[in-house]
């Protein structure tokens, strides 16, 4: 007994051994670079297990969750009702590549709770579903430009892997290698919340944008929401301008209402809708699926009725559809939005009292289960104000929360997640963990 504990205590942890033996065969031992803690330094927590609110290391240290696989786990991990339905689903077959009923259970689901959307297609990746919906708009336009907002992720397709151009006349330019400048010629970058400029930029272009691609609520921006007046003035010009405005809602659909953010900004803009919506995490409960959709008039033009072609081997995978379907029936159960979102609010306010009382400057915000957070005394607006943030304060701040069993999103610029599993118990927690870093700074 002795003997383990003092091993224990003398050989490196799993997690550094597991992440010395990942980067042997994977590069920067991840398949997804933020999962590499490059941003805060340190070594990444290898996960073994997960239920509920909580996940495990593969030291067997037990961390409050709330990154939830990036924004899927809104139930939280394991839900009984889910893992019953992708058992029952299993033992029917993993993949068939050819249609299935879930796959119009899940299309009539999405459909009946977004109404924007007329009619959908499954894919398999958030990534997959806004490069598709740039395809099919630009197909349905017969135009070529784009416009995005800096600080906006959509995945990794290259159109949108773009940074902003040195002026308004000019497009954008590459922000990974591999990407040739003229594939993202046509695309326009434009400063978030900033309408003179998206005047400016549709006077300049407006005949030639096929779509507007926004994140109406930006997680990858931590948290920063586009403003009632920017989003009626998107939904204006585009209309004017006969291009079309798509939400992608990969983060935001089903995590920060039911109808998504389509949904709260229609309270203050009457019958306000989006062109067309990106879909994906919480549609899949933590499996593969994503989704795009919009008219029934845009949506036929794609394949096989239309000239627009977009596949996937497994797309509408069924063991995938009866994971989202049990999750998109969870959510539905009354009172789910009102639990979670008094939940969420409870964590950014506990914090914010915290670092307040403590002196220490930090603003946060949230809508339903999706939260962010800043080391700033104003909620920022757009990138470049995001960009003020103290990092080494952040990292800071992130490695204290992680020693206490409180795991975020392991960089700056990334939004939290809280899940129906979240106890009062567990934001407290959090809360006191925070509170105990404030005040030791205040000491300092
Ligand atoms: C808003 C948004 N769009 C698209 C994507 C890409 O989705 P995926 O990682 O499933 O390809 C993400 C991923 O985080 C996202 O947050």
């Amino acid at each position: 007994m002795e003997h383990s504990s003092i091993n224990s205590l003398t050989s490196p942890s799993r997690n550094t051994a597991l992440f010395e033996r990942a980067k042997k065969l994977i590069p920067g031992g991840v398949n997804s670079p933020v999962r590499a803690f490059k941003a805060v330094g340190g070594t990444p927590r290898f996960i073994q297990r997960a239920q509920g609110a909580y996940f495990w290391d593969a030291d067997g240290k037990r961390y409050i969750d709330y990154i939830g696989s990036w924004g899927p786990m809104i139930l939280g991990h394991g839900h009984p009702a889910v893992v019953e339905a992708v058992q029952a689903a299993v033992l029917e077959g993993f993949s068939y590549g050819a249609p299935t009923e879930r796959e119009v259970e899940l299309a009539e689901e999405i459909v009946k709770l977004v109404p924007s959307l007329e009619m959908v297609r499954l894919v398999s990746s958030g990534t997959e579903a806004t490069m598709s919906v740039i395809r099919l708009a630009r197909g349905a336009t017969r135009r070529s430009k784009i416009i995005k907002f800096e600080g906006c992720y959509h995945g990794h397709s290259d159109a949108l892997l773009v940074k902003a151009g040195s002026g308004l006349a000019t497009f954008g330019s590459p922000t990974s290698a591999g990407v040739p400048p003229e594939v993202v010629q046509h695309t326009l970058v434009l400063e978030y919340n900033h309408i003179v400029q998206l005047e400016e930029a549709f006077s300049l272009h407006g005949k030639d944008i096929a779509c507007l691609m926004i994140e109406p609520i930006a997680g990858n921006m931590n948290f920063v929401r586009a403003s009632v007046p920017f989003i009626k003035r998107c939904r204006e010009l585009c209309t004017e301008y006969g291009a079309l405005l798509v939400f992608d809602e990969v983060m935001t659909g089903f995590r920060v209402a039911l109808g998504g953010a389509q949904s709260v900004y229609a309270k203050s803009i009457p019958g306000f809708k989006p062109d067309m919506t990106a879909l994906g995490k919480v549609i899949g409960g933590g499996m593969p699926m994503a989704a795009f959709g919009g008219s029934r008039a845009v949506m036929e033009h794609l394949a096989p009725i239309g000239s627009v072609y977009q596949a996937g081997t497994l797309s509408g995978n069924p063991v995938a559809t009866a994971c989202g379907l049990a999750t998109l029936r969870e959510i539905q159960k009354p009172g789910f939005y009102d639990a979670l979102g008094a939940r969420t609010r409870s964590l950014v306010e506990g914090l914010t009292q915290a670092a307040t009382k403590a002196g220490v400057p930090f603003c946060s915000d949230s809508e339903g289960g999706m939260f962010g957070f800043f080391l700033l005394s104003q909620l920022p607006q757009n990138y470049p104000q995001v960009m003020k943030t103290d990092s080494p304060a952040f990292n800071r701040f992130y490695h204290a929360m992680l020693d206490s069993g409180v795991y975020y999103a392991p960089a700056l610029y990334e939004a939290g997640f809280v899940s129906a599993a979240h106890t009062a118990d567990d934001i407290e927690t959090t809360i006191a963990a925070a509170r105990d870093f404030f005040s030791s700074l205040a000491s300092k």
